[in-house]
């Protein structure tokens, strides 16, 4: 049995949208790099909050044509609409829960329908569960697995096909700056073992994908801020400063896009200054991924 949803927690991160505050603010949107995606299309998933929506915003800015993804409806629903109102692009929201089949496959359906082609698939909906391996709770595994793992295989297989048979394709994963770190952080098993497994995947893949003039990018970021309210009232604001804002992976996401055709970046890493290495920068307390 499931606990109440009260009790699960999404992401430990937590992160809410581009924020109002520190770094960034103003620059959600202003990329460092030119990038025109004028005819393009790019489908994201965990577009709704969090560094999804940054990268959603950035990419609207650039001028593509988006398919957003996320389980929840209304605010998948306004983020298209905000998108739309702001920048003039063509967007579709479609619920989908990235871990089930049926749901991806009717979500490359739809922005097939829509548009007719995917140009860039940038896989980012993730859950997290941060807990001593002991007392993880035992569904975890099968959610996180089904989430951060096949979500984003399964999706990018059903998203390949038609990239193979036109010659061109980005495919942008955001898997975790953890996978740096050996061992893994204490806690972290289960979510970092997996985003492992993703990283080796997508290194893979873009060796076999280069005849097809398809690019692999994986994006490893640090520990990324949110509003975070519930989490961090805590936190000495000295741990609140260490924080990135989401902006930082829509930059990374900028970059992988502005190289020459003939250039590929593999992997990018951008991880938190100031921050030792094998401490957390925050401590998570979380029941269950969510
Ligand atoms: N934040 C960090 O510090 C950090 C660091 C490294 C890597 N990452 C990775 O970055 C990604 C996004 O993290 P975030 O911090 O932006 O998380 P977040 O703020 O919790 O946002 C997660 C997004 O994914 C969606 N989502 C979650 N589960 C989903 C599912 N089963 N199907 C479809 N959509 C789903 C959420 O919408 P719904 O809940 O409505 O579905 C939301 O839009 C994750 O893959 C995470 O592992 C994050």
């Amino acid at each position: 049995m499931r606990k109440s949803k009260r009790l699960l927690r999404p992401l430990h991160h937590m992160v809410q949208g581009p924020r109002n505050d520190t770094v960034c603010k103003g620059r959600e949107d202003m990329a460092n790099v030119t990038v025109d995606l004028k005819g393009k299309v790019a489908l994201i998933t965990g577009a709704s909050r969090g560094i999804g929506k940054a990268v959603a915003i950035r990419m609207a800015s650039h001028g593509a044509s988006l398919v957003l993804a996320s389980r929840g409806k209304e605010a998948l629903d306004e983020t298209v609409r905000y998108l739309k109102d702001k920048y003039g692009i063509d967007a579709i929201g479609v619920p989908t829960d990235v871990s089930k089949l049926a749901d991806l496959q009717n979500l490359v359906q739809k922005a097939k329908a829509h548009f007719k082609k995917i140009d860039i698939l940038i896989n980012v909906a993730g859950v997290s569960s941060q807990h001593p391996f002991h007392l993880q709770p035992i569904e975890d595994f099968e959610m996180l697995a089904n989430t951060n793992y096949l979500g984003y295989v399964r999706l990018i297989r059903l998203v390949i096909p038609d990239m193979v048979e036109r010659k061109n394709g980005h495919i942008i994963s955001v898997v975790s700056g953890s996978t740096l770190c050996d061992p893994i952080p204490r806690t972290f098993l289960a979510y970092s073992s997996l985003k492992m497994g993703l990283r080796a995947f997508l290194k893979g893949l873009f060796w076999e994908m280069r005849e097809h003039n398809i690019k692999v990018t994986s994006l490893l970021p640090g520990v990324v801020a949110s509003d975070l309210t519930d989490h961090l009232k805590d936190v000495a604001q000295e741990q609140r400063d260490r924080l990135m804002d989401p902006v930082a992976v829509a930059d990374m996401v900028s970059f992988a896009l502005s190289v020459p055709a003939n250039a590929c970046p593999l992997e990018l890493a951008v991880i938190n200054q100031l921050t030792t290495w094998t401490k957390p920068v925050i401590d998570y307390k979380q029941t269950q991924a969510k």
